[in-house]
């Protein structure tokens, strides 16, 4: 670790300082999953070998290790959104580090579908062919698959089902593809299977000719014949897979390509001697209970009679998967029935009601790992679950899953706002699509959904910047607010017209004037006693963006795409003070007065003003058109108040740019690995961490960025606290004294350093310090050659030195304080006498991770260490100074 960080100061020490090149670490807040899953692949070629494509999120791959997902679809960006839907993905079982993915999300929407190939397991991506027509990874009948298959020998060989163009073919490794002639239907095809121990000389391709879907080849694909003796039942095909022993192929079939509006299927064994047909379905739905058809299948990679299969859209209580362990003549009881499913890692999966948590819908990926039959995953709408036991199936006894999403995110995000740490403080807020929304106290730990009001869609959130326990949201069918931070919610108290819904909500500075323009609606509505009345604004009539000044608490700015106009009331009257702007997103900079940023999405790239939206000027004029425009923490070596955030093109390169001083100079932080599909709507810094940016995706969840040279690995620099109702101890001990046992730089990030030998030449300087260089590793300076930094451990975790001695709170850091709302490091010079704990729970000999109560509130509970209060969903310790 030491050394890591040596060679990264050290590169920036042979840079010249005036263009420091940045490196970035690209990960999510974790949520986990939130979408559509519509496939699972083992490659059976090689032991662990997984990948789950999506919808409209792109595909990953399973590390067996980490237990987590690798996004391998993110080389698609913004100026190529339509290709981040995996319409497909082909894996090679004869060289399993040969991947394939048909791209394209829409067929009536974006452009052209491509297949890219790589050779590195999706690593890199070598070749790409671009189709002379679309694919349709989020249309209808998406849960279906798979359309590419690889030959078994020939792997050069790889065929492709298309959905109205027939069926495709390429001979050299998916560089190129042609349309095979001698097919004999253009109906959509669904999935392609080599037949095994054939060497490739029998294909069979699923189409939707419901009649009679399956054709065969037995001539490698020369001619092909639609198979005789199929029941003619009016389904489409879902999917396909052989048992072990090569025997058979089972087919799953519904009344509908899915994933909705299936209300009958079947599941059929397939005789591969004879091509005879035996139905084998485990269950029937009926009029009189319900309907439903049949989409996932499986067979075990090493016993030949077990199969099993997923039902679809049997919504109550769940869909069901059953497993047979004789080729289908007879079924277990239903899994999902005994099923226990542990959320606790994910619980907004029981979608914010006591009895929300289902076993699943849309189960179209089901996988059995070919080594393992325990080990058995399935995609929903909203995850996968893994279990390893899935052979207590057999005794009709309960299998165990749990979610298995590490690193997979695919919300579609709305709205994010990063608040300044203080007290309580969230560390981000998330208004996103079928989720509703979080508050995360760290991103890094998924939580609960928003409830009271639970929106199907979160459409827009923020915080009062003056204090940031206030917030507003809104989303389907309605808008809350909230005064502990956005951890618990009331619905406003009426709407301002019937059926408002969705849209912008935002929040004066001084936090007292809500304002809500609804989806659709081009006019604001503000109230100030919680919606009880809504009042229309007739002064900034169609505008549909409305943002506070980031420091003068009663000034917000309207815009309508073409003017800025100024409230000095909170937003319930404007005077116009700009006309003839560019169409775009307006957004305005925390902790400064009159400033306002525009991105420009036609013309007029990136604007500034500093005179509250008089004048604009480019900043820039390489910036052509830009998306989204947001706001962090300064560069400790810059003057700049704030560092700019872009999404947008510059130079002709679409990407996430940041600027340290007020848009002078750009730096882009991503690359062409690191695009992630549509990423147009939100971009904003962090105000805590220099150099964080969080960008709303539509499909790969918030994507964080952070700069190396700040923040090594993922870590999470703010203190926070756990958002528990009960009370828990811990056994730290706390030490009498502040831990900053000496007077050195000892602190940078996580890393601990010795201090500099007296005589050491100073090597480095940056915000915590000076830095001379020891046997080749970093060390410190002591305090006496920078008083400033050396003053408190808290300046490296992006926190200011407190001025006075008193600890509220105590964490694995160090003492805390607070100071002007934020948390503050308690100084190294407060020794134990002048030091003072404020509160029980905070005083030496008390194993409590508490913090003080921040005023003398009423006690809820007593106990030997203390009297306790709540304060914001939390306990706090009442302070000596109450007296009780
Ligand atoms: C099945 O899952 C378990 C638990 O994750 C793992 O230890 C085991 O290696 C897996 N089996 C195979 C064949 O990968
Ligand atoms: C391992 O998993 C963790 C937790 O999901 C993730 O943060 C980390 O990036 C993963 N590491 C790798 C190398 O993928
Ligand atoms: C509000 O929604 C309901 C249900 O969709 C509809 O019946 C009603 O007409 C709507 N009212 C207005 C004013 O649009
Ligand atoms: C606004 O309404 C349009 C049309 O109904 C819909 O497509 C869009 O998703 C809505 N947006 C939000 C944020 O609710
Ligand atoms: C905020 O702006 C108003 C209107 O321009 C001005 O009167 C007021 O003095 C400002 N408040 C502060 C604290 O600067
Ligand atoms: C001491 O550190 C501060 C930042 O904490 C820096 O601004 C200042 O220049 C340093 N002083 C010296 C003498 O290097």
């Amino acid at each position: 670790m030491k050394k890591l960080i040596l060679t990264i100061l050290g590169l920036v020490l042979l840079s010249i300082p005036t263009c420091l090149s940045v490196k970035y670490n690209w990960y999510n807040t974790k949520i986990g999953g939130g979408g559509f899953v519509t496939n699972l692949i083992y490659n059976p070629g090689e032991q662990g070998l997984l990948y789950l494509r999506t919808d409209m999120g792109g595909s990953y791959r399973y590390d067996q290790n980490n237990k987590s997902w690798t996004p391998i679809q993110d080389i698609f960006g913004g100026s190529e959104w339509w290709l981040f839907g995996c319409e497909s993905l082909g894996v090679d079982t004869k060289e399993p580090n040969r991947v394939y993915i048909a791209a394209g999300t829409y067929m009536s929407y974006g452009e052209n579908g491509a297949i890219i190939a790589s050779d590195d397991y999706g690593q890199t991506w070598k070749t790409r062919w671009d189709a002379p027509f679309h694919f349709g990874a989020n249309d209808d009948g998406r849960g279906r698959g798979e359309r590419l298959a690889v030959h078994p020998e020939q792997n050069n060989i790889i065929y492709f089902g298309t959905r109205k163009n027939g069926l495709y073919k390429s001979t050299n490794y998916a560089e190129s593809f042609s349309q095979v002639a001698s097919f004999p239907t253009d109906y959509d095809i669904p999935f392609i299977l080599f037949v095994p121990g054939t060497k490739g000389k029998t294909i069979i391709v699923a189409t939707d000719n419901s009649k009679g879907p399956l054709y065969r080849s037995d001539d490698g694909g020369s001619t092909f014949k639609q198979i005789s003796g199929q029941p003619n039942t009016g389904y489409y095909p879902h999917h396909g897979a052989f048992s072990a022993d090569n025997k058979y192929l089972y087919v799953t079939y519904a009344n509908s390509i899915g994933p909705n509006g299936a209300t009958q299927g079947a599941v059929y064994r397939i005789k591969l001697a004879d091509y005879s047909f035996k139905e084998i379905t485990p269950v029937k739905g009926s009029y009189e209970t319900q309907q439903f058809g049949y989409t996932g299948v499986q067979t075990s990679g090493t016993n030949p009679g077990v199969v099993i299969v997923s039902t679809l859209n049997l919504w109550w209580p769940s869909d069901e998967v059953y497993k047979s362990n004789d080729y289908g003549e007879t079924w277990s009881e239903g899994v999902a029935s005994h099923a226990e499913l542990d959320i606790s890692e994910y619980p907004w999966l029981d979608f914010g009601k006591e009895d929300g948590l289902k076993f699943g819908w849309w189960i179209a990926s089901l996988a059995m790992d070919p080594f393992d039959d325990n080990n058995v995953s399935y995609g929903t709408g909203a995850t996968v679950y893994t279990t390893t036991d899935f052979t207590n199936a057999d005794k009709n006894a309960a299998t165990h899953w749990a979610p298995n999403v590490h690193g997979f995110e695919e919300c579609a995000i709305n709205d994010i706002e990063a608040p300044p740490a203080g007290p309580g403080n969230p560390q981000l807020l998330t208004a996103l699509g079928d989720l509703g929304g979080f508050t995360q106290d760290d991103i890094n730990e998924a939580v609960e959904m928003w409830t009271n009001p639970t929106y199907t869609t979160g459409s827009s959130v923020e915080y009062a910047y003056s204090n940031p326990q206030i917030v507003v949201s809104c989303g389907t069918d309605n808008a809350a607010y909230s005064n502990d931070g956005g951890h618990t919610w009331t619905p406003m108290k009426s709407l301002p017209y019937e059926n408002a819904t969705g849209g912008h909500i935002t929040i004066s500075g001084d936090g007292k004037v809500v304002t809500w323009v609804p989806n659709q609606s081009n006019v604001p509505y503000w109230t100030t006693d919680h919606g009880a009345t809504w009042t229309k604004v007739t002064t900034c009539p169609q505008c549909t963006q409305i943002r506070p000044d980031g420091k003068n608490l009663t000034l917000m700015y309207g815009y309508d795409y073409q003017s800025v106009y100024l409230s000095k009331d909170g937003g319930k009257t404007y005077s116009k003070l700009s006309s003839g702007l560019s169409a775009g997103q307006l957004n305005s900079p925390f902790d400064v007065e009159g400033h306002l940023w525009l991105a420009c999405t036609y013309w007029g790239g990136v604007q500034m003003s500093t005179d509250y939206g008089k004048t604009f000027k480019e900043v820039d004029p390489l910036f052509k058109t830009a998306d989204s425009v947001g706001f962090g923490k300064p560069d400790p070596n810059s003057n700049a108040p704030y560092t700019v955030y872009i999404v947008g093109k510059y130079d002709g390169y679409y990407g996430v740019y940041r600027s340290t001083d007020l848009g002078n100079t750009w730096t882009l932080l991503n690359d062409d690995n690191h695009q992630w599909g549509v990423y147009n709507s939100k971009v904003i810094g962090d105000p805590n961490i220099f150099g964080r940016v969080y960008i709303a995706t539509n499909g790969r969840g918030v994507v964080v960025g952070d700069d190396t040279s700040v923040v090594s690995n993922s870590n999470n620099n703010t203190p926070h606290r756990q958002t528990t109702t009960k009370k828990k101890t811990t056994t730290k001990t706390i030490s009498s004294s502040p831990t900053s046992s000496n007077n050195c730089i000892v602190k940078y990030l996580d890393e601990t350093f010795d201090c500099c030998p007296d005589g050491t030449e100073v090597a480095y300087v940056d915000e915590y310090g000076e830095w001379g260089i020891i046997n080749g590793e970093w060390c410190g300076f002591s305090s006496g050659t920078n008083e400033s930094s050396g003053e408190c451990f808290s300046l490296a975790l992006g926190h200011p030195c407190c001025d006075s001695c008193d600890v509220v709170s105590t964490d694995e850091n160090g003492l805390w304080g607070v100071k002007d709302n934020d948390w503050c490091g308690i100084k190294s010079s407060c020794d134990a006498s002048s030091i003072t704990y404020l509160c029980p729970a905070n005083s030496p000999g008390s194993d409590s991770e508490y913090s003080c109560c921040s005023s003398c509130i009423d006690i809820v509970e007593q106990d030997d260490d203390s009297s306790w209060g709540i304060e914001n969903g939390q306990w706090c310790s009442i302070p000596f100074y109450c007296g009780y």
